[in-house]
């Protein structure tokens, strides 16, 4: 008898990682290894040959890619900032965010002689935003608590994700202007799209449907 492969799922750890199991589960997918995982990395769902493991949102590009797990379960914010080789499938219109330009209240976008500092977490985002703007800028690129670079003088403003705003209101930050919207999405290997074409595609129909059904 033919062995049939087992399909392995990169999720995305920590904001996604509920919101993308819930919609798994709904869908028929035991996911009863993933909601009690300690500090394990892979859960098995036997019973479907399914397999998850959690990393972290840019690996979970690289996994894809590199066809070492065959779907990827992802924000657009990451899959906006790194341009790597798969299929973007599905909008799974969870984890909805934005990406916003923010600062402190007295900033002004279009006057000054200096070339504007922007402090971001996604210097190719930012990069992309303001040439399009034709606005010539220094990115500095940072890798956490971004608020607090037009805080403390590090630059004039930030590109950031803002979720329920919370982070800039209590840092006394406002928006100036919202860039784009962000969802989770689904990614699947190329290969692995022809490979295992049917199983990949009955899970993509299950989610399309319960995603647009909520
Ligand atoms: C993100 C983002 C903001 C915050 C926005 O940071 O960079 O700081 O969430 O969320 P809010 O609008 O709901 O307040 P994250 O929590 O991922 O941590 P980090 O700053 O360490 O990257």
């Amino acid at each position: 008898m033919e062995r049939i492969k087992t399909i392995r799922i990169a999720l995305t750890k920590g904001r996604l990682e509920e919101s993308a199991t819930e919609i798994f589960e709904q869908i028929g997918l035991n996911c009863s290894e993933l909601k009690d995982k300690g500090r394990k990395l892979v859960f098995n769902d036997y019973d479907n040959n399914i397999e998850f493991v959690l990393v972290k949102a840019p690996d979970v590009l690289t996994y894809v890619e590199h066809g070492a797990a065959d779907i990827g379960i992802v924000g657009k914010d990451t899959l906006r900032e790194m341009k790597k080789d798969f299929y973007e499938v599905l909008d799974l219109k969870v984890g909805r965010c934005k990406f916003s330009l923010a600062s402190i209240p007295s900033f002004k976008l279009n006057e000054g002689f200096n070339r504007l500092k922007i402090a971001t977490k996604y210097p190719n985002v930012a990069r992309e935003y303001f040439r399009e703007k034709g606005i010539d800028v220094e990115i500095i690129k940072i890798e956490g608590s971004v608020e607090l670079a037009p805080i403390l003088g590090l630059a004039d403003a930030i590109v950031d994700i803002v979720e329920t705003g919370t982070t800039l209101k209590e840092n006394g930050l406002i928006i100036f202007e919202d860039i784009c919207d962000i969802s989770a999405r689904m990614i699947v290997n190329r290969a692995s799209m022809k490979l295992n074409k049917l199983r990949i595609e009955d899970i993509i129909n299950k989610i399309k449907k319960y995603v647009e059904g909520v």
